[in-house]
């Protein structure tokens, strides 16, 4: 017979810390029913008979796959094409125009998405490039994408998606523009997949692989931190920027009362923030 798998509340907090101290992430305590279910299918998978017992053993062995593979199963990952829209469309009516202008003479430009799941948000920068931009062709244009998740890296290098992944945020013209039907699925064209560099970067760690940036798209992933990370980041955040440069964040996400060297900037329904005094 099945055993019952349902997690206790001190195994639950186990599992929030493993996931705070290496993502930083705080999971909210009223999502027991989320981790029992992806516990559920990794404990199922690794042959353990019930979740406390592969709880067990992740308390007592030294950090390994299974470590990893359950943060990122209760990460959240959720991203879509040319998400919110608003910001895509600052970044092709204003911001990109704006520092195009300003960085005429040097003729390169960074971008960087610093939290890019599966790769939908980078690759939609892309696009919009190719599609509205063709001067850009011969600048020098660096669009880098990170996240904290191998399992999210591999699929956003392979750039491979279903079709409701494909669906969601890609009108139909640019669906068949920009990529190819594969085995019921949809691969990005090559020279789109090009333009990105992805590397693997934990927010919280170093982020001395990166050049300074022009554009930062920090979006949708300061709201699973604490107040003190949100803080920690945005100081980097403003290291890493150029001083012209704009930072996107999430819809549902501010610098305000956080930290007081930027400044909102709104462009139509777009808001976005760039350092005071620049
Ligand atoms: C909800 S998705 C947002 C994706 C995309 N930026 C968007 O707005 O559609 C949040 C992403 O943040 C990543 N993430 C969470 N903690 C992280 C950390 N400490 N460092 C880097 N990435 C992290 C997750 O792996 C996930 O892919």
């Amino acid at each position: 017979m099945k055993q019952t798998m349902g997690i206790s509340s001190s195994d639950f907090d186990y599992i929030r810390q493993l996931i705070y101290t290496h993502s930083a992430v705080v999971l909210d305590s009223d999502k027991t029913y989320l981790a029992e279910l992806y516990l559920q299918s990794i404990a199922e998978s690794a042959k353990f008979t019930t979740i406390s017992s592969l709880i067990a053993y992740l308390r007592n062995q030294p950090f390994n796959h299974l470590h990893t593979q359950t943060i990122e199963a209760l990460v959240t990952n959720e991203t879509s094409f040319f998400r919110d829209k608003a910001p895509f469309e600052a970044l092709r009516k204003y911001v990109l125009p704006e520092l195009m202008q300003r960085r005429r003479i040097e003729r390169s430009l960074n971008i960087w998405c610093a939290a890019c799941s599966n790769g939908q948000e980078p690759y939609s920068i892309a696009i919009l490039i190719r599609e509205h931009f063709p001067l850009l062709a011969d600048w020098s244009i660096k669009i880098i994408a990170s996240d904290f998740s191998s399992k999210v890296l591999n699929r956003a290098r392979q750039g491979r998606y279903n079709q409701l992944e494909i669906r969601r945020g890609l009108s139909q013209q640019l669906q068949v523009k920009y990529f190819a039907p594969v085995d019921n699925e949809w691969q990005i064209h090559n020279k789109i997949r090009q333009m990105v560099e992805f590397q693997q970067i934990n927010l919280i760690h170093s982020w001395s692989s990166l050049p300074s940036i022009d554009i930062i798209f920090l979006r949708n992933v300061l709201i699973y931190f604490d107040i003190p990370t949100k803080k920690a980041l945005l100081g980097k955040a403003k290291q890493q920027l150029r001083l012209d440069g704009y930072l996107f964040l999430g819809s549902g996400e501010t610098t305000f009362n956080l930290d007081e060297s930027f400044e909102r900037v709104q462009f139509e329904k777009s808001i976005c923030y760039k350092l005071h005094g620049t």
